[in-house]
């Protein structure tokens, strides 16, 4: 069994997109990143200072934008509304979840698709699903680079996602199908899950379970993707899948952390960048 390192993988990349930055500088851009985030949630403070600190070491100019998750809807799709018209900022995302009072929907189709670096606006969404992708949420483009560099052959390979989310779990079938693989997707209400995962070349598990996914789930030799990030009571950090059982079996596997996280806000960085180079052309 092999180890995907993603961070290792994800220091590799951006070291080439710190290239692309500084090439951009000398054409007098600095790509930018402006990132909304509303109320306390510990889980976004932590992903959004993640963004930032990686934002910082590639040479973005990044902002994060505090408010108090009382702030009313419309002042929230004004301010977005002011950020599409700044040309400085290339990339804008606004953290989810939102509070109740606030409608994710509206949110999403406010942010401008060419700065929409997550790929949630319904424009990217249908432009992924219908074959030529613009932004693509991030989480599932980290995956992909993951293949390449490890010659994970995805052709004519029976792929399963286990999670339906328009963050992980759509774009990731698609994208796999756009491989070739052969792909299911499975939720929390399939039937007889096992016998599915078992017979996967290619297991993405993104269903937020703490250590879900044991030995006897997973196919001898198969690639194993663990998208979850479950605290457990000591505050420590597991995946979705059980490392230690499912290495016995696997051909590859990502840990947590160490796995998809790392690669996740490489991609959203590398979306932001290229929305800058798009934005001179
Ligand atoms: N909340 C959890 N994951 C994400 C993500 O990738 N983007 C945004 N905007 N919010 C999230």
């Amino acid at each position: 069994m092999k180890i995907i390192d993603g961070k290792a993988l994800a220091e590799t990349m951006q070291e080439k997109l710190k290239n692309r930055v500084d090439k951009l500088k000398g054409k007098g851009i600095q790509p930018g990143l402006a990132v909304i985030l509303l109320g306390e949630n510990p889980a976004s403070q932590v992903y959004v200072r993640n963004k930032e600190r990686v934002a910082a070491k590639l040479g973005l100019k990044s902002e994060i934008v505090r408010l108090p998750d009382t702030i009313s809807e419309a002042e929230l799709l004004d301010l977005i509304e002011s950020y599409n018209n700044d040309i400085s900022w290339h990339g804008l995302l606004v953290q989810l979840p939102l509070p109740p009072h606030i409608s994710e929907e509206k949110v999403l189709l406010a942010i401008s698709p060419e700065k929409d670096v997550d790929g949630f606006h319904p424009i990217n969404m249908g432009k992924l699903w219908s074959g030529s992708p613009l932004m693509i949420p991030s989480t599932p483009a980290g995956i992909m680079e993951m293949f390449r560099a490890y010659g994970v052959e995805l052709s004519g390979k029976k792929a399963v996602v286990i999670g339906r989310s328009n963050i992980v779990g759509k774009p990731m079938a698609q994208l796999l199908m756009m491989a070739n693989a052969t792909v299911t997707i499975a939720h929390s209400r399939t039937e007889n899950l096992s016998e599915l995962t078992r017979s996967a070349d290619i297991l993405v598990v993104a269903i937020g379970q703490d250590r879900f996914i044991k030995a006897e789930d997973v196919k001898a030799g198969a690639v194993v993707i663990d998208v979850g990030m479950n605290r457990d009571e000591n505050g420590k950090l597991h995946g979705d899948v059980d490392f230690e059982q499912v290495k016995e079996v696997a051909g590859l596997l990502t840990p947590v952390p160490g796995g998809v996280g790392p690669m996740t806000i490489t991609m959203l960085m590398e979306q932001t960048i290229r929305a800058a180079e798009t934005s001179m052309k």
